[in-house]
């Protein structure tokens, strides 16, 4: 009986990671949204079934995270579950058009807290109310943006994005480690979805959200000891940091 914690699960990537996970009764998930004032209609329509919980986690907000946390607590330790597989899913990229020479700072200072300060403050709280097995699975999503080596041989985009992409990427380097000393079994890793049809993506994106979470789910599932830290392609190729 896994249990599947995913955040920004209300659309795009992380509604279809819902969707495919809901397809197996086993599964308790916990599907995370920004806000249960949210239009909902599509995440209740993925996700029937009774294992499926639709709880509210700003990623923005550390107390929203710790409110979260608390609640998973009441719901998951009363059946003596624990968390196997966190995604942190949720993200922004909110300032594409910039460059480093127009750079906003709220925008960027938000992308930092939602996209860096939110998979840390969700694993902190998380393992702080004992919630995260031995031997969790934390998928952080990155993108190819966030690549230190691809950017230098591509175009240069989205430069606060990338940014924020690139520390969520350092994050999970420290955060495979920290976890480890509590958790021995943890495997933390980034993934880069690909370029999906989603809001963030565009229509003009090369990959539907299916393909991308079937072959996320396929590495996430397939993960080693040896992969703790490392920074994957949903195709399940390692990609340069
Ligand atoms: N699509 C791509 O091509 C692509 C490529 C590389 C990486 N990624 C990464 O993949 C992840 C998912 O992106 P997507 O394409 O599915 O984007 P999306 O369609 O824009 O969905 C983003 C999700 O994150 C949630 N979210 C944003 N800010 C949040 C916050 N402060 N607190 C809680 N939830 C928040 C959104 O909730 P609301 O509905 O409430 O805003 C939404 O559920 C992101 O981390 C993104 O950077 C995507």
């Amino acid at each position: 009986m896994p249990v599947y914690c995913i955040t920004g699960a209300n659309r795009g990537i992380g509604l279809e990671f819902v969707r495919q996970l809901a397809a197996s009764p086993d599964n308790t998930i916990l599907a995370l949204t920004r806000s249960l004032s949210s239009d909902l209609t599509d995440l209740k329509g993925a996700s029937s079934s009774s294992s499926t919980h639709i709880l509210e986690c700003e990623v923005g907000d550390i107390r929203s995270i710790q409110a979260f946390a608390q609640k998973a607590s009441k719901l998951l330790l009363g059946k003596d579950q624990k968390i196997d597989f966190l995604v942190n899913n949720a993200g922004i990229n909110g300032t594409s058009a910039q460059n480093t020479l127009s750079l906003d700072p709220d925008g960027l200072l938000s992308q930092i807290k939602i996209n860096v300060l939110g998979p840390a403050k969700t694993a902190e709280f998380l393992l702080g109310q004992d919630l995260l097995a031995d031997d969790v699975r934390v998928l952080n999503m990155t993108s190819g943006l966030a690549s230190l080596e691809m950017t230098s041989e591509g175009p240069r985009k989205a430069a606060g994005y990338s940014v924020s992409k690139a520390a969520l990427n350092m994050l999970t380097v420290h955060q495979g480690v920290n976890l480890r000393d509590r958790l021995p079994g943890a495997v933390v890793i980034v993934m880069d979805p690909g370029w999906v049809k989603t809001r963030l993506g565009g229509h003009g994106a090369a990959l539907e959200p299916h393909e991308s979470v079937e072959g996320m789910l396929h590495v996430l599932h397939g993960l080693k000891d040896e992969d703790n830290c490392g920074f994957f392609h949903h195709s399940g190729k390692k990609l340069p940091w």
